[in-house]
């Protein structure tokens, strides 16, 4: 039967939750990745590096493979200071994330005014111990025009500061793939579901709130254009999933809660995508040889098979509804 290996690969945007949530759906990443960037948006958010080595071993205690690298983050509020952030590069944590506040899920702690004097000496401290900057680009404008909006200010941090690494998270808009190639210092996520899916699946037919994220899916040409970014393995992107579990009642009900769960299907999704677009030579890099450059990470000696055999995707998933539910890939895992 035909087969891949895949070497390696990492997941560079991704929420696990805590508690219950965080017990059922760990397993899916340590499952499929060497590694994975944890986002702190928790509720409290994880604001210190005291309770990002308590929450990164809940996490490993969760995925029960002490293997897997769950790579921590810190939430940027201005109270971060020099010594926090000293003590975070000492216990590797090299991550920090910025939420606009009211920007998305679990931002309501995010930062108000992003370019004030208190941010700009913490990421100027951030530069000179060699973290990286991981952003939330949308504004709070209208809602198809947020990540645009946003463009500014990554283009003055990037002047700002040359030598700090920032990610521009889940790119959504076509637009933005200039503004991340123009500087040297930006780099970009893509996910899965704005590589596959625009505006129209949340809205074209029955409202389908399992399709619902922020940023919000765009236009078919927005998804076509990062799409072809994520297929030619384009060096300044790498692979985060921005998979973000809710449970199925806090979706369909009057919640309304942003954030699609994909981690149990996003290898063998991959690779169906990929191959129907006569790619698959470029998947590795993807999800492996750009995350290893543009992070520093390296790789583990995890391998990844999967085969050429449908693999029908469940409706509920430990109480969450995944992307994709009863939909059928041509890969699964071996
Ligand atoms: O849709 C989203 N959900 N976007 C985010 O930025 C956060 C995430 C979540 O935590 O649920
Ligand atoms: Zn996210």
């Amino acid at each position: 039967m035909e087969q891949i290996v895949l070497q390696s690969p990492f997941d560079m945007h991704l929420h696990l939750r805590d508690g219950e949530i965080l017990e059922s759906v760990a397993k899916f990443t340590a499952q499929s990745f060497s590694g994975a960037l944890v986002m702190p948006n928790l509720n409290p958010p994880i604001l210190n590096v005291e309770d990002a080595l308590a929450y990164q071993k809940r996490i490993l205690k969760a995925c029960g493979d002490e293997n897997f690298n769950p790579m921590m983050s810190l939430y940027l509020t201005e109270k971060l200071d020099k010594k926090e952030l000293q003590k975070a590069k000492e216990k590797d944590i090299l991550f920090i994330k910025l939420y606009p506040k009211g920007a998305t899920t679990g931002s309501e702690n995010g930062v108000s005014e992003i370019l004030n004097t208190k941010i700009l000496e913490i990421l100027e401290i951030a530069q000179e111990l060699g973290l990286i900057l991981s952003i939330h680009g949308e504004s709070n404008g209208f809602v198809l025009e947020r990540e645009a909006e946003f463009h500014a200010v990554f283009a003055e941090l990037a002047e700002t500061f040359p030598r700090l690494k920032i990610i521009f998270e889940h790119l959504s808009d076509r637009r933005s793939i200039a503004v991340v190639e123009k500087y040297d210092n930006l780099y970009a996520t893509l996910t899965l579901h704005h590589i596959s899916l625009s505006l129209e699946d949340v809205i074209g037919g029955a409202l389908n709130p399992h399709c619902f994220c922020k940023p919000i899916l765009k236009t078919p040409k927005d998804k076509d254009a990062l799409l072809q970014i994520a297929l030619s393995a384009h060096k300044k992107f790498s692979f985060g999933s921005d998979s973000a579990p809710h449970l199925q009642s806090n979706k369909e009900n009057a919640k309304g809660a942003a954030g699609i769960f994909t981690a149990p299907i996003l290898l063998p999704a991959l690779a169906t995508l990929f191959e129907t677009h006569k790619s698959l030579e470029n998947l590795e890099n993807f999800i492996s040889g750009n995350a290893q450059k543009i992070y520093g990470i390296r790789a583990t000696d995890k391998q990844v098979k999967l085969i050429k055999k449908p693999m029908t995707i469940p409706q509920v998933i430990e109480g969450i509804v995944p992307l994709y539910a009863g939909k059928t890939l041509a890969w699964s895992f071996g």
